[in-house]
């Protein structure tokens, strides 16, 4: 299939890429999390809260499985690779791009966002332990690595396309 998966950790600037590759080669664009959200009629905390994360896990498998649409960008959340099965699913049907961002950066867009609620109820240090631990899963599902360090959102996106 001709998909394109943006995978990375939060804050990495998934969505932010995705709406503007999706812009530049003209193909639609899925935000996972906001299908969920529109699915299930609740946020994502809410859903965290009254169902648990692991219910949460199996939407974004449901998501990836049911997809039908063929050529489309897709921006995942940043716990997607947590599962071998997403993992093989995004290899298998597109190509895979792990955005890559220093932990700093991530901490500076994530850490006031009430709409995270891993990052509500953890802190800093565990956040930083869960980026590192969560790398060598992106590392492994990416097909291509793009690092947005000192890189504008247009020099990442044509670099992706
Ligand atoms: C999560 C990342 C979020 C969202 C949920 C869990 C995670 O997506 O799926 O809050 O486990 O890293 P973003 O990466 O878009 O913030």
């Amino acid at each position: 299939m001709n998909r394109i998966y943006l995978i990375g950790f939060m804050g990495c600037g998934k969505s932010a890429v995705g709406r503007r590759l999706s812009f530049l080669l003209k193909m639609p664009y899925y935000d996972m999390d906001k299908e969920i959200v529109r699915q299930m009629g609740m946020t994502i905390p809410e859903i965290f809260e009254r169902f648990g994360e692991e219910y949460f896990r199996n939407l974004e498998t449901e998501f990836l499985q049911n997809l039908q649409q063929d050529h489309c960008i897709i921006s995942t959340g940043g716990g997607v690779t947590m599962r071998k099965v997403n993992q093989r699913l995004m290899r298998q049907t597109g190509l895979v791009l792990f955005l890559d961002a220093p932990f700093k950066e991530i901490w500076r867009r994530i850490h006031k966002d009430p709409n995270r609620p891993i990052v509500r109820r953890s802190t800093r240090e565990e956040i930083e332990s869960l980026h590192k631990s969560r790398y060598r899963d992106y590392k492994r599902t990416a097909h291509i690595t793009i690092r947005t360090e000192h890189r504008t959102l247009r020099q990442i996106t044509q670099y992706a396309a």
